[in-house]
């Protein structure tokens, strides 16, 4: 007999019919009688009840049916007599896939704590929190994919090793062959990359934008889609070593049209996540977040606040609240203002724009005033940052002005200046922390959570 997927048997159109299931046991209850078990497949949040009485069964076999296990199972499909479920699986015979000894599986009871189960990410797939966030997660993949490739985008693989560090978005992992013990020495007695790997020191990327907007000069519309590393010890619920990013980049797009994508790409992935995930979002919002659902129905029916970065501060400064880093004209706004503009004074997203070049990375877009660029951070309820972009600067020399002020080196970016050489064009892109984005997607309150392998300072466990 066929497997049939616990999501396809809770459909309910198998009734009558004999099925095989398998999974792995949440929960097993009963009587002397009979013994009720809970099968979960990861098809669907949901576990389709078995019920098996105990005269037909070998009791050796039920005993070893324990939370944990994995087990086959066949069986008649029937409307079901108790509640919360509208079929079961009556049981004709059971196969122990694999035991899981009551004595020693860690998850034998509910109610373990988010840390305690970080402490065991090995495990912690087979709960339903982590069952619904890595669906979810899947779910945001592929809308992702879907969203840009129905608008035109293509899919631009940029590389994970790069032999530049100058777009300066975040410290960076050396990548190399060398023996850090016995690494060659040059005359200078430093270590001499020329013979190391790539004949060059090489690192792993921390954004594939500067490789995509090479591709967006000839492709019109791209994406990327990776993972990307920075090396900064920040040890909080919003920061990874190891993330994932998306970063659109369009020709002809300008600041204004690069807000309209994002706002309208944020809005689609919230949407599709209602759409696609009722069952896993209902289980959130009843077990951590009880405005989980109100809060993303909102960001899809409401438009972002757009604003300049100028306006934000007077905002701040005038709003009498007393920050932990002050603000003023000039300062990079923190999570702590980024949020308080979001939830406690818009109460809604805000798209901010026009922040001074000096908290900016040296390709955004120079504004007439000679103080500021054409940036946009997108800031998201409980979030801050989710995204961050900008229009670029496309005049050849205004380019090469801004990075010499930064001592940004010329000689390393070639290829990157080579577009402003040859047939510039206005353009404007932005990147998207995909953990951020389910983070809020989820209402997890950890970043950690968010992400099946979480590298942090101090943990790369597996
Ligand atoms: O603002 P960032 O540093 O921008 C860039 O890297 C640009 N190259 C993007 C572009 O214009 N193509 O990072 C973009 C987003 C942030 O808004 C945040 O959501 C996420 O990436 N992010 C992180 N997420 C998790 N852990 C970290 N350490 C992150 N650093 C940035
Ligand atoms: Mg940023």
């Amino acid at each position: 007999m066929e497997r049939l997927k616990v999501a396809e048997v809770l459909k309910g159109k198998n009734i009558g019919e004999n099925v095989l299931v398998k999974g792995w046991v949440r929960t097993k209850r009963g009587n002397k009688n009979v013994a009720f078990i809970a099968l979960n497949d990861g098809s669907t949040f949901h576990s389709v009840q078995l019920v098996a009485d105990l005269e037909n069964q070998n009791e050796e076999i039920l005993k070893k049916v324990t939370t944990g296990a994995c087990i086959a199972a066949t069986g008649k499909v029937v409307e079901s007599m108790g509640s919360g479920q509208s079929v079961e699986i009556q049981v004709a015979s059971i196969e122990v896939l694999g035991e899981a000894d009551p004595e020693t599986y860690p998850l034998q009871k509910k109610g373990h704590t988010l840390e305690f189960l970080r402490e065991i990410a090995h495990l912690r797939f087979r709960t339903n929190t982590f069952g619904a966030v890595f669906r979810i997660r899947h779910a945001m993949a592929f809308a992702i994919h879907k969203f840009f490739n129905d608008k035109g985008f293509f899919y631009i693989h940029s590389p994970i090793i790069t032999g530049s560090d100058a777009e300066g978005a975040g410290a960076m992992f050396r990548v190399t062959t060398l023996d850090a013990e016995k690494a060659p020495k040059n005359d200078q007695g430093t270590v001499d990359f020329s013979r190391d790997f790539f004949a060059k020191p090489t690192n792993l990327t921390v954004s594939g934008q500067l490789e995509a907007e090479l591709a967006a000069m000839a492709l019109g519309q791209v994406y990327t889609f990776g993972p990307t590393f920075r090396a900064e010890n920040s040890n909080t619920s919003r920061h990874l070593a190891e993330f994932w990013m998306i970063e659109p980049e369009v020709a002809f797009n300008e600041i204004k049209e690069n807000m309209d994508l994002a706002e309208e790409m944020l809005q689609y992935l919230v949407r599709y996540a209602l759409d696609n995930c009722p069952d896993d979002l209902a289980f959130l919002n009843g077990q951590y977040d009880k405005e989980l659902l109100e809060r993303l129905q909102f960001v899809v029916d409401n438009k972002f606040e757009r604003l300049n970065y100028g306006e934000a501060v007077e905002i701040l400064k005038n709003s009498g609240v007393k920050f932990e880093f002050p603000v003023d004209w000039g300062t990079d706004l923190s999570s702590e203002h980024e949020r308080w503009l979001v939830e406690q004074h818009f109460k809604k997203p805000v798209i901010l724009t026009n922040y001074p070049k000096e908290i900016k990375a040296f390709y955004m877009k120079q504004n007439e005033d000679g103080k500021t660029v054409r940036a946009m951070d997108v800031l998201f309820p409980g979030i801050g940052e989710i995204i961050g972009g900008s229009q670029r600067e496309e005049n050849y020399d205004k380019l090469m002005k801004r990075m010499e002020e930064m001592h940004i080196p010329a000689e390393e970016l070639y290829w990157y200046l080579d577009t402003r050489k040859f047939g510039t064009c206005p353009h404007a892109g932005f990147g998207l922390g995909f953990e951020r984005l389910i983070l809020f997607v989820t209402g997890m309150g950890n970043i950690r959570d968010v992400i099946p392998f979480p590298r942090t300072p101090q943990n790369a466990e597996f």
